[in-house]
């Protein structure tokens, strides 16, 4: 996938106060070109191509001043592609963050190609597109399958313009125009989740004309590392007004709700008791009448570190270096940074011993979770009593970094107390002698 900046270039209050446009830069892909992508070998070929949502939200929250109008080429051309996208009764849930990813800089893949509906003939009229829109960091993904309106040519004497490329009649304004007729979305396309807990992965979709009673089916599929394998495959229809459908689940603690898939359109998946083998890119292909497409949502699965040191208490006997080890417990996934840190007492920075230290190897445990070890030799003219000792870890499931600290004691009390005990030892040698030798020298005094 090839990312294009956003180009939001206009913005406008089509028609006085009726919605804003968006116009995003998009790449028109063909299967077979020679040309092939630069990354060679590739059986696609792209061409830029133009997408302008028309009246895509409400303007409740824009200020005039932000909004720029949408002026389409003064004078048509047939090597132009811009696809133009009316919505007629659809509303694209979060469709304000396509409004706002100009603003905040945000990344827009854009991607659309042909696409024949089901049982339908790849020739025939109107003509399909399919469309995947993904935004960055606000989350939403949209796959939309656009179908060609009739332009309103029908009474003008010259024939329409034709797309060079695609062959369509182009509208007055050297458009191809076209209305959003199914669109599977994820308004959460990226989740993260801890090892026993539970995920909702967001996937919804929206019809125009859907016919009530007919079927919407539901797949749900895990990809990951090469391997696929389907989570969940449900039909469900409304008839009159109950709910039928047809389940098969084959990942236990995973469930999907047929009245929401076929009431609201939500075809989120629940998975409940996560596992470290959960995680992947997870399809939802929805199905209904002519139309199936679908979105992807990544799951990732973290679980954060737990940060312990080797002792408890450190302190120097004499001039012997020691070793410390800083343990990171079960965390997922395998990166973690390890950063040691030592601060003397009366300095004001600590000082980082990072370089110093040596790593263990990952260690990893049986529900799929790791650990690892840093190990870093103290010495103690480098770390005299009062100083503090800190193991620092960064790890992706930690907004901010887990910290072990440690402060280096004065001289064990365990030496300290044998120390005592020798010298009492000793004074009470030296005084038992002197009062032996003075006791001995009056005795002897007596006897002579
Ligand atoms: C969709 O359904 C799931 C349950 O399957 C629920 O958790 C979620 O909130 C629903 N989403 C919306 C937007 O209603």
């Amino acid at each position: 996938m090839v990312m294009l900046t956003i180009l939001i270039v206009l913005l406008s209050w089509a028609y006085g106060l009726e919605g804003a446009d968006v116009v995003l830069s998009c790449s028109l892909i063909e299967e077979g070109g020679g040309m092939g992508g630069m990354m060679g070998g590739s059986m696609f070929k792209r061409t830029p191509s133009t997408l302008v949502f028309r009246d895509l939200v409400g303007n409740d929250d824009l200020s005039p001043e932000l909004v720029t109008p949408y002026n389409p080429p003064e004078t048509p051309n047939a090597d132009d592609l811009i696809f133009e996208l009316m919505l007629p009764s659809l509303q694209i849930p979060n469709a304000d963050s396509l409004l706002h990813a100009d603003c905040n800089e945000q990344e827009v893949v854009c991607e659309i190609s042909r696409y024949v509906p089901r049982g339908a003939d790849p020739d025939s009229l109107p003509a399909h597109f399919i469309s995947s829109v993904q935004l960055e960091g606000s989350g939403l993904s949209l796959t939309l399958v656009l179908q060609t309106l009739s332009s309103e040519t029908a009474e003008s004497y010259t024939p329409p313009l034709m797309q060079s490329k695609l062959n369509l009649p182009l509208s007055q304004s050297g458009t191809l125009l076209t209305e959003v007729v199914f669109v599977v979305f994820s308004r959460v396309p990226s989740v993260m989740a801890p090892i026993g807990g539970d995920a909702v992965l967001d996937c919804g979709f929206k019809q125009k004309d859907s016919i009530p009673g007919q079927d919407v089916t539901l797949e749900w599929r895990l990809q990951h590392r090469g391997n696929g394998h389907k989570i969940l495959d449900m039909k469900a229809r409304e008839i009159e007004t109950e709910v039928g459908s047809d389940v098969l689940v084959e990942r236990e603690g995973t469930s999907a709700e047929a009245d929401l898939l076929v009431r609201d359109g939500n075809a989120s998946l629940t998975l409940r008791r996560l596992k470290v083998t959960d995680e992947g890119r997870y399809i939802c292909t929805v199905g209904s009448g002519e139309f199936q497409t679908q979105q992807v949502v990544q799951l990732h699965i973290t679980q954060p570190p737990r940060v312990t040191f080797s002792v408890e208490k450190l302190a120097f006997q004499d001039n012997t270096p020691q070793k410390l080890s800083c343990h990171c417990h079960r965390y997922y996934p395998l990166d973690v940074q390890v950063e040691w840190l030592s601060q003397p007492p009366f300095v004001e920075e600590p000082v980082s011993f990072s370089k110093e230290s040596t790593l263990s190897s990952h260690q990893q445990h049986s529900d799929g979770t790791y650990s690892l070890s840093s190990h870093l030799i103290l010495r103690p003219d480098e770390h005299p009593p009062g100083t503090v000792v800190t193991c620092r870890v960064s790890h992706s499931a930690l907004d901010t970094p887990t910290n072990a600290s440690l402060t280096v004691d004065k001289l064990e009390p365990k030496t300290a107390f044998w120390t005592g005990i020798v010298l009492m030892l000793v004074i009470s040698v030296l005084f038992l002698y002197q009062a032996f030798k003075s006791t001995g020298e009056f005795h002897f005094l007596t006897l002579q």
